[in-house]
């Protein structure tokens, strides 16, 4: 309402209510080396493109006549209530878009009361960002270093900043080869990290020769391999449960077999993802492999989704198809960039509305109402 109502009143919104011109807008806005590290994928791009492709075939059929007047798009998840099912995804480096980066992140999420998982590859600390997100509800993403010390003091760090569950990404450890950013040698992601793990962390900084602060480029070229967690496997899981008081959710499984795996080893979520096609080029849609793992562990931990959720409809198939609840990956950051923490808060609320315009329209009035009937492969 509050968005119709702005119009009446002559007022424009900052920027395009369209979630599918945020790319072009950003293209035309952005430096050409952030535009490509955010709008970039794995090689050729086709699972970028994939993604994409996978929502278009399945459409939602409208009831009619139901009462859904009025619509409540509350979730729990991870037993927390949220005011709706949207997360924001962890996202790297976010000052390469906006200077205020993860901090106009956090402060657009905590107005919202929507959940914001943030990276290790924060270009602001961890403390920082929990300062800007105040009562806000977060997660924290790790990217699980080679190192325990360093691990054990980025948890503890989490944990003490108010972080209440732990994403653990499993599918980047080791970059792709993403085209776009080797282009531009990486140059933006690198002068993104400013102040992160790598400068902050006291169990990082004892392992430099020289602090980050003489010697930059070195510090970085520590952190990067020490970061993606080469020597981790299924085993290694309980450390992190001895490690980390509080749920634990597995981000990147696209294969039911690791699903099973993840829910054997007593991990409460995952996060059925490919990176936004960042990772494997060639890699089958997130969307495609969303029912069979659904219907396999759904019942046994909470399932989410990312890659590829642009409308409020991509969120309704998304839980249609057995999503407990998704995340919101590029959108936000296009909203980032064109206009800070208002632009951050512009996108999500268009997506909530579009989200909540559409699963009323098509009959339906909580998030419980949703089910594989809810569609139709074409
Ligand atoms: C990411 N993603 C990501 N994931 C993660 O676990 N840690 C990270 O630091 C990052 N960094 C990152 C940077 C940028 C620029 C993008 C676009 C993505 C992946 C992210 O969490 C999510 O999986 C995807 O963005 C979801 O796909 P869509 O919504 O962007 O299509």
């Amino acid at each position: 309402n509050e968005i119709y109502l702005q119009g009446l009143g002559d007022k424009l919104p900052p920027f395009t209510t369209d979630p599918t011109r945020l790319e072009g807008l950003a293209r035309e806005t952005f430096d050409p080396g952030p535009f490509g590290y955010v709008v970039g994928g794995a090689g050729s791009g086709a699972t970028v493109a994939a993604n994409r492709e996978a929502f278009d075939r399945w459409r939602i059929v409208p009831r009619m006549l139901t009462d859904a007047t009025t619509r409540d798009l509350g979730a729990t998840v991870l037993g927390q209530s949220m005011p709706a099912p949207v997360l924001l995804a962890p996202v790297g480096v976010q000052s390469i878009v906006h200077p205020d980066g993860e901090l106009a992140t956090a402060r657009a999420a905590a107005a919202l009361g929507i959940t914001m998982v943030l990276s290790t590859a924060s270009s602001h600390t961890i403390e920082e960002v929990a300062e800007a997100n105040g009562d806000g509800p977060r997660w924290y993403q790790l990217y699980w270093p080679n190192d325990n010390d360093v691990t054990i003091s980025i948890l503890h760090r989490a944990k003490a900043a108010g972080f209440s569950a732990l994403v653990v990404t499993l599918d980047t450890w080791t970059l792709a080869w993403r085209p776009n950013d080797l282009d531009q040698a990486y140059l933006p992601f690198i002068r993104g990290i400013g102040n992160a793990v790598p400068f902050s962390d006291p169990a990082f900084r004892a392992l430099l020769a020289k602090s980050p602060e003489e010697d930059p480029t070195a510090a970085i070229l520590q952190w990067i391999p020490m970061f993606t967690g080469t020597d981790k496997r299924w085993d290694q899981l309980p450390f992190l449960r001895e490690h980390w008081d509080g749920p634990i959710v597995l981000k990147g499984i696209q294969h039911v077999d690791d699903a099973r795996r993840a829910s054997d080893a007593g991990m409460d979520g995952i996060v059925v993802s490919n990176h936004g096609g960042r990772q494997v080029d060639g890699a089958v849609a997130a969307l495609d492999m969303l029912p069979e793992i659904a219907a396999a562990v759904g019942d046994r931990l909470d399932v989410l989704f990312d890659s590829g959720i642009r409308t409020g409809a991509d969120v309704v198939k998304a839980l249609a198809l057995g999503a407990k609840a998704v995340l919101l990956g590029r959108p936000y950051v296009y909203g980032l960039g064109l206009g800070g923490e208002d632009g951050v808060r512009h996108v999500v609320r268009s997506v909530l509305a579009d989200l909540d315009l559409t699963l009323g329209l098509s009959g339906n009035r909580t998030l419980a109402d949703l089910s594989p009937d809810t569609l139709r492969r074409t």
